[in-house]
Order: C-alpha cells, then structure tokens, then sequence
C-alpha cells in the first residue's frame, strides 16, 4: 500500500509502527485498554507544555479559549453539540460527574447491563451507596441480535424508579456492538434517562453523538482516536445541562456548563489542546481505511487464534458488526475464570509470547480480547496462536 503524510513526514503504510513510540520488541495486541499514543501527538502535548512552562500565568490566562475551541474541534468531529459538550479527563470521571448531578434518593435505582465496565460499575454503586439508591444490573445474552438486546434491556426498566439506565455502546468485556439508538428510544418512551458509555467509540466508530439522542453520552479520545491519555468528550441533552455539576468546584462555576465541568483550575490541560493532533494523524491516515485496516485485523485474529484453540468459526462470538476493531474468544473450560486468573494468564503470555493482549473473566468463563490496529500485522496474531495453546493450564 502506499505511503501517507504525518506530521511533515512521509510514512509508508508497512512502517506505520514507527510513528508509534511502541517496544518493537513486543506485539501490542491490547489498544482497547490503552491505546498507544502516535509520536505526533505526543510531541504536540509536549510543545504546549513547553509553552506553559515559558510564562506559566499567560498560559492559564488564554486556557479556557483554548479549551473550548479544541473542544468545539472535537465535538464536530463527533457530531456532538460543542456548547452542549464538555472536555473531561476520561469516561469513568464523566460518568461520575452524571451520576452525581442526578440528585438520587432513596428508591431510586440506577440500571447497568452485566457487559459494563467495572469501574463505571463501581462509580455507580457508590453513588447509591451515598444518597440510598440501589443499582440493579440486567443480563443480556452475548449472542442475542439487536432487537433481543433492546428488549432485554426495555423490559427491565422500571419507569418512575429508574433514575438511570447506562448502556455501552462498545462493551468492553465482549466487545460488543449495542444498539443504542434503539435502545434510547425504548428508555425514552419510558421516560428513562440513558448514559452511553461509548469509552471505545471515537476513532473506532463514525458516531454522529446528537442523532444518538441520549441524555448523557461519554467517550474517550485516548482509546480509538490517538489522543494523548486525559481526553474525554461529555455530551449532554440540553434539558440536563443546568444540573451537571464538576466534581470539584473552581472558578468558573457560574459560567454553566460546559465551562465550570472544564475548568479545574490548576491541571495539566494539556492532553486536550494536543488531541486534534492525533485527530489530525486519524484524518491523515484515512479514518475508513483505518478502520477497515484494524477490524480486519481483530477478525483474523479471532479466526486463527480460535481455531488453535479448536473452536470452529460458528463458536466465536460475533461483534454485532464486522467493524469493530475488537473481538473475544472463549478460552477451555476453567481457564481465567477469576480476575487474578485471567491477569496470570496476560503476564504469562506478554512474557513467553512478547504478546500483550487482554485477558477477561465475564460470566464465569475466561475470555481472550484482541484488539487490530494500524502498527499490527497478521504475523503477530499468528505467532499468539501458534504459543497460547502450550501456556494453557491443561497442557502444563
Ligand atoms: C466501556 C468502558 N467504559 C469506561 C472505561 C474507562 O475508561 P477511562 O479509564 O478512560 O475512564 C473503559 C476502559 O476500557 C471502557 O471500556
């Protein structure tokens, strides 16, 4: 394939590894949990540090304008509303601050899926924890079709008592599609409020955030969209936006929202202003043939990897659409089935596979996560096939 301009230089499309500041030396299967970050945005956060460290007290002075133009730049490039949108430092935090902002009593429930991240589970609990709330949690089968999971999920809203429904849009533990649209409609007939967790969602996924029609939608720009680690994108329905509170209050509390979410006084802001650069490497790239790059990837190595495992194309599970760039296979019967299990196995194949890839324990059974992106290559799937098998606990 050709070659593509990044940051003045010229990148062949097999050495688009080197614009990642990567360990050649491993194959880093695992971006769904931290996505590396492209050396062009990496030095974009360092130029704007460097330029706070010049006059620090006119550096903060211009930073509120400087946040809400990178945040208008980021929410077109999601299709989200930029005055109805605020920068946060990740999901879990904007997920916290819609938790709180809710003003939940006792009675109230708060409803999450069992494909839910854990700490967005966590952060729910407490919550309820501390106004009298409970959260209650729905299973949804892994292999139901879209109009399965819609139902599911309707038919366990309870109106007038859930305060709160929090949908993935990606899961991160199945790595599965969920069909929000619907699924908000349904809430909304209900008249139930909807978070999307779309943690996952921006740079992997063309997401048009307003047409979603959410109350409250969140997504990392560290994950999928190569922004340095710290950048989230909060959108809010306008009818919510008066009552979201930051977490911590600072100057700019009257200002409404987004402003008094954004400012938090003295932070490193400078995540936020250097992610259009990495949007910029996305842009650059091509953002469809990333995608297709990368979704490819994750099937192929779903395929091999499963078939070392003995599973026939019909017992992996299917991501609900062929473009993500994450998949899951089962491992054997009694594999990772504990958290501590399945981090055993993760450091068992990062160091006698130079392998590093997600490793899940979800409903019981442990789950392998691979993840395709555009430093991967095929080899490095095949070369985890080839050794999984030998570091499994039946054969040692
Ligand atoms: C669905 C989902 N929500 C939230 C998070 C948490 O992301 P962060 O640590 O950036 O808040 C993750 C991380 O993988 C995730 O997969």
């Amino acid at each position: 394939m050709g070659g593509t301009e990044v940051e003045g230089s010229y990148v062949g499309w097999d050495r688009i590894g080197e614009s990642f500041s990567l360990d050649p030396a491993i194959a880093f299967l695992n971006h769904g949990a931290r996505g590396a970050v492209p050396v062009a945005a990496q030095r974009a956060q360092q130029r704007v540090r460097d330029e706070g460290e010049t006059n620090p007290i006119r550096y903060f002075r211009h930073l509120p304008e400087r946040i809400a133009h990178t945040r208008r730049h980021i929410a077109a490039f999601l299709g989200a509303d930029p005055e109805g949108s605020a920068l946060v430092g990740n999901t879990t935090i904007g997920a916290a601050i819609v938790l709180q902002s809710l003003g939940l009593g006792a009675g109230n429930e708060v409803l999450t899926t069992d494909h839910r991240y854990g700490a967005i589970a966590f952060t729910a609990e407490r919550e309820c924890r501390r106004t009298g709330a409970t959260v209650r949690t729905v299973g949804v089968p892994l292999d139901a079709g879209e109009d399965e999971v819609t139902a599911t999920v309707a038919q366990a809203l309870r109106p007038g008592r859930t305060r709160l429904l929090i949908v993935d849009q990606i899961s991160p533990p199945t790595a599965r599609l969920f069909p929000v649209e619907k699924i908000v409609a349904a809430a909304r007939e209900r008249e139930v409020p909807v978070l999307v967790d779309a943690a996952h969602v921006p740079g992997m996924l063309p997401v048009a955030v307003d047409a979603i029609g959410a109350d409250f939608w969140v997504g990392n720009l560290h994950k999928w969209a190569y922004a340095p680690r710290g950048t989230a994108l909060l959108t809010v329905a306008p009818r919510w936006r008066e009552r979201i509170d930051p977490l911590a209050i600072s100057w700019e509390q009257e200002s409404g929202f987004p402003a008094r979410v954004e400012w938090q006084g003295t932070l490193d802001y400078s995540a936020w202003l250097a992610a259009p650069t990495g949007l910029f490497v996305l842009r650059t790239l091509g953002p469809e043939r990333v995608r297709a790059h990368n979704a490819d990837l994750a099937a192929y190595g779903q395929r091999v990897v499963g078939a070392a495992l003995g599973l026939t194309p019909e017992e992996l599970p299917d991501p609900g659409s062929p473009t993500l760039a994450m998949r899951i296979l089962p491992l054997p019967a009694g594999e990772a089935t504990t958290f501590d299990a399945a981090a055993d196995l993760a450091t068992r194949i990062e160091d006698k596979l130079a392998t590093v890839v997600a490793v899940m324990s979800w409903s019981g059974q442990g789950w392998l996560r691979l993840c395709g992106q555009v430093y991967n290559r095929r080899e490095e799937y095949d070369r985890l096939a080839e050794g999984l098998p030998g570091l499994l606990r039946q054969s040692r």
